[in-house]
C-alpha cells in the first residue's frame, strides 16, 4: 500500500512538473523572445540593466548590426551629437536573430538591447570610453514610445546620468524616417542619421561610376602583404585576366581584414577592383579592362552575394555585370576563400587553380637565381628553342643554379618564347 502511494505521489509530481514545464515553455514561446532566449532579460532599472550588460552578458562579446551599403557596424563609426564624435554599437542576440529572421518587419522584439559606446576622439583614435547609452525593449514598459527603456551611464558604468522613459532621448530618437526609434540602423534603407557617402546600387553603371569618380579606386589600398606576396603593385597573372594585374580593395574590406574577429568572409560593402593588363610584368602596356567584385547583402546568397562586373578600362563599356556565371564558376573553385582567388583570407596564402603559373615571375626569377655567377647579358643575348633552354638550364642546375621543378618549367617556357 505504502509503496503504491509513494509511486503514485511520484507520478503525480512528475505530471505536475511536466505541466509546469509545459506552461513555462508555452509562455516563453508565446512571449516576445524566441524559446532559446526564454531566460528573463535584466530587471527594468538602470542599475540592473548596467549590471547585466557589464557582468552577466557582457556586451563587448556581442555582435553588431549586419553591414549594409550605408554603414559597416562592426567597427568604430563616426557619431553625431549628442553621442560623441565616435561610437561603437552592439546588439544582443535577441535583436540579431529577429533581424535575420524571414519576414522581419523592422520592429525589434522584446528583450532586444542596443548598447552604444560614446567616444570623444576620432574613429582612428577614439580615446577613452566616455559614456554608454543603452536602449532596452521591455514589454508594456512604455507603449506610447515603442516600449523602450533608455539609459545613459558613465563609460565605466559607475554613474547613471539618466534612465527610464527619458524625454530627451525619446524626443530626438522619434524623428521621422527612422525605424523603431533607431537613428543609425534602418534595415537597408537610408538611416535617419547618416554620415558619409553611401555605397553604390548594385548595377554595373553605378558601381563603375563609384570606383572611377566617387571614390577613385586608385586611392585605395591593397591586401596586406604576406610572406609570399606583396599585393600592392603589379602582379603576374594569366587568362582570363591578362598577363598582369593590379588589385585594390576599399577601406571597408581592409578594416574588416584587420579585425581580430575576421573569419575570412568579407562584409557587405566590400569592393575589389582589379586592373587587367595585356603586357608582361615589366611592360604591362595600357590598362585593358577592369574586373570588379562588390558584395551586396542579399544580392545572390548562393554565391556569397558578390556582384560581378567586367568593364573597359575607362568604364565606358560594360562587358558583363551581375551574378555572372563565368566569374562565379571559376572563382568558386575549391580551396578558395569567399570567391577570392588571389588572396586566401585569412590565411594569406594564394589559392586557385591558375595560381601556380602566374605565381612564378620568370623574368624576376632570372635576376635572382641566374645572375649569381654571370651577368644577365649572357642570358639575354642567347637565343634557343625550348629543348635548347632545357639543356642549358639543366647544365646550370648541374653547376649549382637553384630552381624548383616548377621554376625550371617556367624559365624554359619564358626564355624560349621571348
Ligand atoms: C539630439 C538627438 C539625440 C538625443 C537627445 C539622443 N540621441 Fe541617441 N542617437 C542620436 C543619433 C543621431 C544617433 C545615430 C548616430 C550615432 O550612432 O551616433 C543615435 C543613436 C543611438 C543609439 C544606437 C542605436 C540607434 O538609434 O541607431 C543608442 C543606443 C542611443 N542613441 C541611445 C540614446 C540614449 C539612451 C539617449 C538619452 C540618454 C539618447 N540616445 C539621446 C541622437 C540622439
Ligand atoms: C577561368 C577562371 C576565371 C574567370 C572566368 C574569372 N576569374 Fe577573376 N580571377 C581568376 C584568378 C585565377 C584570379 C587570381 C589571379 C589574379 O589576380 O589574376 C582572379 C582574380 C580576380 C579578382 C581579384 C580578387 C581575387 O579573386 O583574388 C577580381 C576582382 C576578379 N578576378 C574578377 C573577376 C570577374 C568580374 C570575372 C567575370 C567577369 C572573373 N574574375 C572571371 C580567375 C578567373
Ligand atoms: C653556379 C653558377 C651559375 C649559375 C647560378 C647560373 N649559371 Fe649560367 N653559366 C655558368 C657558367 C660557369 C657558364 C659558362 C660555362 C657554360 O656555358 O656551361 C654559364 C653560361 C651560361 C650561358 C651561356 C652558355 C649557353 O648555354 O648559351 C647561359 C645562356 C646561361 N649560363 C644561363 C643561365 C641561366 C638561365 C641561369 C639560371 C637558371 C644560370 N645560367 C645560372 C654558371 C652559372
Amino acid at each position: 500500500m505504502m509503496r503504491y502511494s509513494v509511486t503514485r505521489l511520484a507520478g503525480m509530481i512528475a505530471v505536475l512538473v511536466v505541466a509546469l514545464l509545459t506552461t513555462a515553455l508555452v509562455l516563453a514561446a508565446d512571449g516576445p523572445g524566441s524559446p532559446e532566449h526564454a531566460a528573463a532579460g535584466p530587471g527594468v532599472t538602470g542599475a540592473e540593466l548596467l549590471h547585466y550588460i557589464l557582468n552577466e552578458d557582457p556586451y563587448t562579446a556581442w555582435k553588431s548590426w549586419p553591414a549594409d551599403r550605408w554603414n559597416d557596424f562592426g567597427d568604430y563609426l563616426v557619431g553625431g551629437t549628442p553621442h560623441g564624435a565616435t561610437v561603437r554599437i552592439f546588439v544582443n542576440d535577441v535583436a540579431l536573430e529577429a533581424l535575420e529572421a524571414e519576414g522581419f518587419d523592422g520592429v525589434l522584439p522584446y528583450r532586444s538591447i542596443i548598447v552604444k559606446e560614446n567616444f570623444m576622439g576620432t574613429v582612428e583614435e577614439p580615446g577613452e570610453l566616455a559614456a554608454l547609452t543603452v536602449m532596452y525593449k521591455v514589454e508594456g514598459y512604455n507603449p506610447a514610445a515603442g516600449d523602450w527603456f533608455w539609459l545613459k551611464a558613465s563609460g565605466d558604468g559607475s554613474a547613471i546620468a539618466a534612465e527610464g522613459a527619458v524625454e530627451g532621448c525619446m524626443a530626438c530618437h522619434a524623428q521621422e524616417g527612422n525605424a523603431d526609434y533607431m537613428l543609425r540602423y534602418n534595415y537597408g534603407q537610408q538611416p535617419a542619421a547618416f554620415f558619409g557617402e553611401p555605397l553604390p546600387e548594385a548595377t554595373g553603371a553605378a558601381l563603375v561610376e563609384y570606383v572611377l569618380s566617387t571614390s577613385p579606386y586608385t586611392e585605395w589600398g591593397s591586401w596586406p602583404a604576406n610572406d609570399v606576396d606583396d599585393f600592392s603593385g603589379l602582379l603576374a597573372s594569366a587568362e582570363p585576366h591578362g598577363s598582369t594585374v593590379r588589385i585594390f580593395v576599399n577601406d571597408r574590406a581592409l578594416r574588416a581584414i584587420a579585425r581580430d574577429s575576421f573569419d575570412g568572409t568579407l562584409p557587405n560593402g566590400s569592393i575589389v577592383v582589379k586592373e587587367n593588363y595585356g603586357g608582361p610584368l615589366d611592360a604591362p602596356g595600357d590598362l585593358s579592362a577592369l574586373t570588379i567584385m562588390y558584395k551586396v547583402g542579399g544580392f545572390n546568397p548562393e554565391a556569397n552575394d558578390w556582384f560581378w562586373v567586367a568593364a573597359s578600362s575607362d568604364g565606358s563599356t560594360l562587358r558583363a555585370e551581375g551574378a555572372v556565371e563565368g566569374c562565379i564558376n571559376c572563382h568558386g573553385q575549391d580551396g578558395n576563400s569567399d570567391y577570392l582567388l588571389r588572396y586566401d583570407l585569412p590565411q594569406g596564402a594564394m589559392a586557385g587553380e591558375m595560381m601556380e603559373q602566374p605565381a612564378i615571375d620568370a623574368n624576376a626569377l632570372i635576376d635572382v637565381r641566374c645572375t649569381v655567377c654571370h651577368t644577365r647579358e649572357r642570358i639575354d643575348s642567347a637565343s634557343k628553342d625550348a629543348a635548347g633552354w632545357a639543356a642549358t638550364i639543366d647544365r646550370m642546375i648541374g653547376k649549382g643554379a637553384q630552381l624548383s621543378a616548377e621554376e625550371r618549367e617556367a624559365l624554359i617556357s619564358y626564355l624560349s618564347s621571348r
